[in-house]
């Protein structure tokens, strides 16, 4: 696996990134959200965590019905996250600290409050019409049965018209962009290089496989009771797509040397080269192979996923790449459950296991992300009623699923399994009034657990979760260890132990061998080594060194790093 060919080496390849959600990171002018002052008051520890970039979601303009992913104007900052001084003095700030700022390029559709929108809207067949998605429906009905990402029909009435809809494959306040027209495609290159002119070390991108649509609008056979479809198909990495992204990438992102991670779906075998190849449109995407439709989940109602598909899907991921590009991974984000929910059974949660998490992901080729607060172990969030969530795409399914018969605690229960907002509860700094976030009731109230866990408690707790993050990040960037972890080989080991998620990295020039062998089962194992121990590097049991040279012994939920002799 893995040994294509020696990569040209670049700047982000080292890439160890912290995602911020800005709403929920610390609020410093007690308004209840979180800001870009608070960013910066925190670069610090960011620095001392380790993290080399920093991606922060959307602060530009917006109406905030997607919570940001509705931009109303690309070149402003939203007033409840701060200015554009402040955008500039987070980049500066962070600079000095070596840290390089992703800004969230949202451009598969704008909010409907952005100026151009409105002007479409007036004159659907004008300029600006152009920049949107317009079609007549058929029949008294919208052109065709696409459901959106986020419930009911991808296509909203245009107010005023008889006949006429846009396009929306997210919310009817997110319009979709028409990718396919110069003019408007020139106004994005226009804006992105403006920000890189600002500094930025580049950026995420939002739902950057949706940016190419096929346009045939037949109905498609309808796949649940609405009658829509989800015609996923139809306007995620359509044949084409690959044009419009190498163009972004030659006009935009290559003569500025940015770092881009896309949010890409279903990249292919076909795709790699294409996306993330040598000469591919983007730097990095990040690794979707472990989100909840790809892994199973065992029949009993929790999401939890099953481990050996787990890691069987993290191999394959790497076994499309194949050496051809590098992976962005990650257990968290802003639009999944908290990683120790997600991966853990609620029996094997605890201080142990949630050192073995990361451990199996940091160490596989890629570079790396963490989210706000996953290096404290924050979990997800219980709560009585649906009010109590923010998440529109929570509130959706929600509905989905007191439509479709469950009781109120059946649903709740989805939510407390599924929501986005678990991830979006404010950062947990300290025991002090909502965990040190805001003085102000915050926009999204707490997780409860803030006096058990936050940041001040764990800061100086050698044993804590935050104080292992820390090593295995040092470990990572170490500099006997970092060119075998960023650019060696990986070759699966012990695949027939079922419990066991074990492979090798493997040096191309300095023949370095490194053992990552973590048992996420009940019962102790042990295993014969794949060659002689050197030295233990890591161990999330508190061990110093191994009991034999040929032998390791993992007990339940324990995970080790051992360099072997070459
Ligand atoms: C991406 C974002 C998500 C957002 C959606 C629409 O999936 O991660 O938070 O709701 O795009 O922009
Ligand atoms: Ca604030």
């Amino acid at each position: 696996m893995n040994r294509r060919r020696v990569m040209e080496k670049k700047w982000w390849h080292k890439t160890v990134g912290y995602q911020i959600y800005p709403k929920s990171f610390q609020d410093t002018n007690g308004d209840g959200i979180g800001d870009l002052k608070g960013v910066i008051r925190h670069l610090d520890k960011i620095e001392k965590l380790g993290a080399n970039v920093i991606w922060l979601c959307p602060v530009f303009a917006s109406p905030m019905v997607d919570n940001g992913y509705d931009i109303s104007d690309y070149m402003d900052i939203d007033p409840s996250f701060g200015t554009m001084e402040d955008m500039k003095e987070l980049i500066a700030e962070a600079k000095k600290r070596g840290i390089r700022i992703l800004m969230d390029l949202v451009v598969n559709h704008s909010s409907d409050r952005h100026a151009w929108f409105q002007a479409a809207l007036k004159d659907p067949f004008g300029k600006y019409g152009k920049y949107y998605v317009f079609r007549e429906g058929k029949d008294g009905k919208e052109p065709n049965n696409w459901r959106s990402i986020f419930g009911g029909s991808a296509w909203e009435k245009v107010p005023g018209y008889d006949k006429l809809y846009y396009l929306h494959i997210f919310t009817k306040e997110q319009p979709d962009l028409n990718w396919e027209n110069p003019k408007l495609r020139e106004e994005i290159y226009e804006m992105i290089l403006k920000w890189m002119d600002l500094g930025l070390g580049g950026f995420r991108l939002d739902a950057i496989s949706h940016l190419k649509k096929n346009y045939q609008y037949t109905n498609l056979p309808p796949d649940g009771p609405d009658e829509y479809n989800m015609a996923f198909e139809y306007f995620n990495n359509v044949d084409g797509l690959a044009d419009i992204l190498c163009e972004m990438k030659e006009r935009t992102f290559a003569p500025t040397d940015a770092l881009t991670i896309g949010e890409y779906d279903h990249m292919g075998p076909e795709d790699v080269e294409d996306v993330i190849g040598e000469n591919g449109s983007f730097s990095s995407v990040f690794d979707f192979c472990h989100t909840l439709d790809n892994v199973r989940n065992p029949k009993w109602g929790n999401t939890v996923a099953l481990f050996d598909d787990y890691r069987d899907q993290l191999f394959a991921a790497q076994k499309i790449v194949d050496g051809r590009g590098m992976l962005c991974n990650f257990l968290e984000n802003h639009d999944k459950p908290r990683s120790i929910d997600r991966f853990l059974m609620p029996e094997d949660q605890n201080l142990y296991s949630e050192k073995m998490l990361p451990v199996t992901n940091f160490f596989l080729p890629g570079i790396v992300f963490l989210y706000q607060g996953q290096e404290i172990g924050m979990t997800n969030c219980h709560r009585n009623d649906i009010s109590e969530y923010d998440d529109i795409s929570t509130k959706d399914q929600y509905q989905v699923a007191i439509d479709a018969g469950c009781t109120k605690e059946e649903a709740l229960a989805c939510c407390y399994e599924n929501s986005r907002d678990n991830a979006r509860t404010p950062m947990q700094w300290s025991a002090d009034e909502n965990g040190g976030f805001s003085a102000h009731a915050p926009w999204l109230a707490v997780n409860p657990n803030y006096k058990e866990i936050n940041v001040s408690e764990q800061e100086g707790r050698a044993d804590s979760v935050l104080s292992y993050y820390k090593e295995l990040i040092k470990l990572r960037k170490s500099p006997e260890y970092e060119e075998t972890f960023v650019y060696g080989n990986v070759e699966p080991v012990y695949e027939d132990t079922d419990t066991v998620f074990g492979f090798m990295r493997m040096g191309k020039e300095n023949r370095q061998k490194i053992l990552v062998a973590a048992n996420y089962g009940k019962e102790a194992v042990s295993l014969p080594l794949p060659g002689t121990a050197k030295k233990l590097l890591l161990s999330n049991a508190g061990r110093r060194k191994l009991a034999d040279a040929d032998h390791i012994t993992l007990e339940s939920l324990e995970t080790a790093v051992v360099l072997l002799k070459a």
